[in-house]
């Protein structure tokens, strides 16, 4: 292998588990070895027989067009409604009386949802977007808890060809201003409040305070959740007043295949959020096809579960429209994983008898550190498949998650995706891949991934470097709204005609894709580029550690040393022989160089609020600078708590 200093990222840790699927999963499986052959045989071909998974009124004339890159064009000249492919087109197969939701509220109150109901409420919140002016193209806010109105407003939007953009029920009132005026949004779609850690939390009055800032904002339409008391202006409207008593008859249009369908803003680390716009035929169809294969969905005995929040890309994908668009049934769940009893995800799971669970590892890094014996209580036998998004997940995670939680069979489902991607890009085939604990493994048919260098150069086994996509996708986004210079400049230009995701990977010996975390966040450590999932990880697999953060601390002699923030397994031993015997644990693991200059004992980690960790930070914490910018923090108290309680446990 080539001199370690002169990686671009280097590949310390060393995965030697698999699991291949079970001999009946695998033959019963949706996808299978052929589809990798197959798109790579044609890819535009593979992707013409994707599309053909809709219902189109108007078929394509061409599956793609790129002749103005990097902006796509997808199955050029197609017609077809978006919310008629995830609803009506049920309802006329004959399967109108499956149901689409079963709604769970957090206080236990519950819902299920038809596709002939969802149809006839489709339909009149259709009906009344158009009554209060609503046209193709005109913009429309959603602000909703995770009730079902939120995943009808979507398809609602969808139907009449407004643009949705979903905001995340738990944005500040600057955060909504900022995004109903960047999107010259007409209307805001809201609820009184929802119920959160045993309480209803209102939004209203945060709708209020912003619309008052945004004079683009028409009408405000209202759904009643908790029954708080609101403030109430000429521009609101209750749902039950208007929505309930509209027409349950809509007559679909079609729309242009690159139609727009939503603006979702990301936050990113820095600067002002970009509004990542996703458009019709396309993001369509790979959402539909991905849920297809990776999920393996059968839709008339699964039920599926993505515990995403609608405010976020997955939900969208995975909550609304591949599913939907396949004619799952799902559940959907308002609350919090801890309320009222820590049991609560298993609790569910045991009553709806889930059969494909998609969480996120920092979820299931909490349920470890709570404890083996809450999953226990329930009967998880249900569940056949599980999923990963969101970050790396540690092979100790990985692991108790198909222990604890699959009964030590079902497949993992590790899926490398993001905003700007609209589906999954990377994962394994749960019928097809002998799956590896930490490791995403393989793009999924039909998409070019590569891991290149510094000078875009693909690195060959044992590699590491930038994960890059080489070759357009039909779930890409087609731009940031309203800018497209930042577009090219933030995702094509660090490499020519390569899109680059902003993400460190490596190939395993294999040629398995590890996903490294943000390049923005790699250490450099004597000369060696050290990410910080492997340090992470190899912490993650000491007994005693539920969850680590890493960080570089500038050092005069290393350049950076490792800096490490560990949450205690059960129960804290802050020691200093125990905060060493975790030093040399990661030194043993992944090699002297990575061995952290300090580990300190924390209660809990700054996360953004979709879970991500905030290392910039941490890293102000470790640098013992003034801290920066903690607005997009889940809970801003969290880091004088984690100032106050440090001890640590250098000793150097
Ligand atoms: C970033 C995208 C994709 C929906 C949720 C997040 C990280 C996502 C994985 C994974 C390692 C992952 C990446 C990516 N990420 N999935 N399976 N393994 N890292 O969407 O907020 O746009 O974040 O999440 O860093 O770039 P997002």
């Amino acid at each position: 292998m080539a001199d370690k200093n002169k990686d671009t990222l280097a590949n310390l840790l060393n995965e030697d588990r698999s699991f291949p699927p079970h001999a009946d999963f695998a033959a019963a499986a949706n996808v299978k070895a052929d589809a990798y052959e197959e798109a790579k045989n044609d890819r535009l071909a593979f992707w013409d027989k994707q599309a053909q998974r809709l219902d189109w009124t108007k078929k394509w004339d061409r599956v793609l067009d790129w002749s103005n890159a990097p902006f796509a064009e997808w199955f050029v000249g197609g017609e077809l409604n978006v919310a008629y492919n995830c609803v009506d087109r049920h309802v006329e197969a004959g399967n109108g009386d499956r149901v689409a939701l079963y709604w769970e509220g957090e206080p236990g109150d519950d819902r299920r949802i038809t596709y002939n109901e969802l149809s006839a409420e489709v339909n009149r919140a259709a009906n009344t977007l158009t009554d209060f002016g609503i046209e193709a193209g005109d913009r429309v806010v959603i602000y909703m808890p995770m009730v079902p109105e939120a995943a009808i407003a979507m398809l609602a939007c969808a139907r009449i060809g407004a643009v949705h953009s979903v905001v995340f029920g738990g944005f500040s009132v600057d955060a909504l201003s900022d995004r109903i005026q960047d999107a010259g949004a007409k209307m805001v779609i809201t609820a009184d409040g929802g119920f959160r850690k045993g309480k209803p939390s209102g939004l209203k009055e945060t709708v209020d305070a912003a619309v008052e800032r945004c004079d683009t904002i028409e009408n405000v339409l209202v759904v009643q959740r908790t029954k708080q008391d609101v403030a109430w202006t000429s521009k609101d409207h209750w749902w039950h007043e208007t929505v309930s008593n509209a027409s349950s008859e809509h007559q679909p249009k079609s729309f242009d295949s690159e139609h727009p369908l939503f603006i979702l803003y990301t936050s990113g680390t820095t600067g002002k959020p970009k509004g990542i716009l996703h458009t019709s035929g396309g993001y369509l169809t790979q959402t539909s096809y991905t849920h297809h294969a990776v999920f393996d969905a059968k839709p008339d005995s699964d039920v599926f579960w993505c515990t995403a929040d609608v405010g976020w890309v997955t939900g969208h994908s995975y909550i609304v429209y591949g599913p939907l668009s396949n004619g799952a049934t799902q559940v959907m769940y308002e609350g919090t994983p801890d309320t009222p009893h820590k049991g609560r995800f298993w609790e569910i799971v045991d009553k709806y008898k889930v059969t494909t669970l998609y969480a996120a590892p920092t979820a299931i890094r909490t349920f470890m550190k709570w404890g083996d014996d809450i999953p226990a209580q329930y009967d998880l036998s249900s569940l056949r498949l599980l999923g990963s998004v969101g970050e790396p997940i540690n092979p100790e995670a990985w692991m108790w998650y198909r222990e604890k939680i699959g009964g030590g069979t079902a497949p993992i489902v590790d899926t490398w995706w993001q905003t700007e991607t609209g589906s999954i890009m990377i994962s394994p085939l749960p019928g097809e891949t002998a799956t590896k604990p930490g490791s995403a493994q393989v793009p999924l048919p039909g998409i070019s991934i590569d891991v290149v260098d510094d000078d875009a150069k693909s690195v060959g086994a044992g590699g590491g470097g930038f994960l890059t996509i080489g070759e357009p996708w039909p779930s890409m986004l087609r731009g940031i709204w309203g800018d497209d210079e930042r577009y090219k400049k933030t995702y094509w230009s660090r490499f020519e005609n390569l899109y680059f995701a902003g993400d460190g990977a490596k190939r395993d010996d294999d040629g398995d894709l590890w996903l490294l975390g943000r390049v923005d966040d790699v250490m450099l450590v004597s000369g060696h580029n050290i990410s910080t999932t492997e340090v992470e990880s190899a912490l993650v697999s000491h007994e005693t550690v539920a969850e680590a953060a890493v960080v570089g601390a500038s050092d005069p002699v290393t350049g950076q040393g490792i800096v490490a923030f560990v949450i205690p397994r059960g129960e804290a031993d802050s020691s200093p022989e125990h905060l060493s015997e975790l030093r040399n644990h990661v030194a043993q693991t992944l090699g002297p160089i990575a061995k952290p200059r300090q580990v300190m004992m924390v209660g809990e980690l700054p996360k953004t609020r979709s879970g991500k960790i905030m290392r910039r930070l941490l890293r102000d914490i470790a640098e013992d600078r003034e801290l920066g910018d903690v607005t997009t923090l889940q809970d801003s108290s969290v880091m004088s708590r984690i100032k106050e309680g440090l001890s640590t446990g250098s000793d150097e």
